[in-house]
């Protein structure tokens, strides 16, 4: 029976869904595991219990996760509470010049999941300053498409070696 990793995001800029993106490429080069990219507003509760691990995508938003991954996060958290514990996740942020809140709002739900935290939260800044660079569809460099890849072969590979 092959592992299942769930990746749930949203983006409004583009920023956070190619990062989800590379993360899908790099979990699909593990062959023992199917990974699922969902949006936000289509993920559900089950979507959370049939899947082993979990990535958590979102933009920080005025220093919080953005909107809609908080109403996914609140729509699941207790459908789910002690059905989840113990099972990997990692957050991805994607942010203009920090990040820190919005993972640390990602680690406290988690925490009350009491979900097993398998990687440091990968914060990946965009460097929009400006209202007009904030609103602009963002491409996100090579190098930090890179490191969202890595997270998910991690990811993958530890569920498929069953190491978490
Ligand atoms: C309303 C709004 C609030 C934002 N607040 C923050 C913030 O508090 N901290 C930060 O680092 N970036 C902030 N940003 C910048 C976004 O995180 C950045 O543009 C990122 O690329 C958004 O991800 P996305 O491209 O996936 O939508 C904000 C953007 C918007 C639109």
């Amino acid at each position: 029976m092959k592992k299942a990793l769930l990746i749930v995001h949203h983006s409004m800029t583009g920023g956070t869904a190619q990062l989800a993106q590379a993360a899908l490429q790099g979990a699909q080069t593990e062959t023992g595991v199917r990974a699922r990219l969902l949006q936000a507003p289509q993920a559900g509760p089950d979507d959370l219990l049939a899947a082993d691990g979990f990535l958590f995508a979102t933009p920080e938003n005025l220093a919080a996760i953005a909107g809609l991954m908080k109403d996914f996060f609140d729509r699941c958290y207790y459908p789910v509470l002690d059905q989840i514990q113990g099972r990997p996740y990692a957050a991805l942020i994607c942010a203009g010049s920090d990040g820190s809140n919005a993972a640390r709002q990602v680690a406290r739900i988690a925490t009350g999941w009491r979900l097993q935290a398998v990687a440091e939260p990968l914060i990946v800044c965009t460097h929009a300053q400006t209202p007009a660079q904030i609103l602009a569809p963002k491409q996100i460099g090579a190098a930090d498409l890179q490191r969202a890849e890595d997270l998910g072969a991690a990811l993958a590979a530890g569920l498929a070696l069953g190491v978490f």
